[in-house]
């Protein structure tokens, strides 16, 4: 069995375009050691990737800034938080809505923080504007015994 992890990492870097699969592929890879399937680390990699291309296109509009991404891993649990410097959210709850973007014109769907919210198990946004905004994103890594069962169902359910 699996000794439980306490373990943490933190990562800055510019908000260029071309850092979004980097910062993906960082914290899937420090996401790793917590042994999950190939469905979670996808979901993982997806919230990271919606909440840092918001940072790039939202919060600093294309201009220069810093985006930094801490990870935590609590027993079976990461939990991530992506923070910008940049412009902020007005109004969080609203901008949190489905199909809601400030950015239309820019083939943007406004479903970013849906697809965080129903990929992860928890999500809290914190912005003030001028100031910047704060994503904090929980998943809850299911541990090998209960995915052994969950395939001894499935696998007896077939029979
Ligand atoms: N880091 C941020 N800084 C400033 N504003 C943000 C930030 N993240 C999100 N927003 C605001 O919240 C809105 C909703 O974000 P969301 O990711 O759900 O949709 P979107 O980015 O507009 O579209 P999509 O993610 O589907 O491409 C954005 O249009 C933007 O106004
Ligand atoms: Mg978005």
């Amino acid at each position: 069995m699996k000794e439980r992890i306490e373990n943490e990492m933190k990562l800055e870097f510019a908000s260029k375009a071309t850092n979004e699969s980097f910062a993906r592929i960082t914290v899937a890879a420090f996401a790793s050691q917590l042994d999950p399937t190939i469905e979670e680390l996808a979901d993982i990699k997806t919230a990271v990737s919606e909440a840092v291309t918001n940072c790039i296109i939202h919060a600093y509009e294309n201009k220069q800034g810093t985006i930094k991404i801490n990870a935590q891993l609590k027993e079976n649990q990461i939990i991530i938080q992506i923070s910008d410097n940049g412009k902020g959210i007005e109004n969080v709850d609203i901008a949190k809505e489905p199909l809601y973007t400030t950015k239309p014109n820019l083939e943007r769907s406004g479903m970013g923080f849906t697809i965080m919210e129903s990929f992860m198990d928890s999500m809290k946004v914190e912005s003030i504007v001028g100031l910047g905004t704060k994503v904090t994103l929980i998943k809850t890594i299911k541990k090998q015994e209960e995915k052994e069962k969950e395939d001894e169902i499935v696998s007896l359910t077939k029979e």
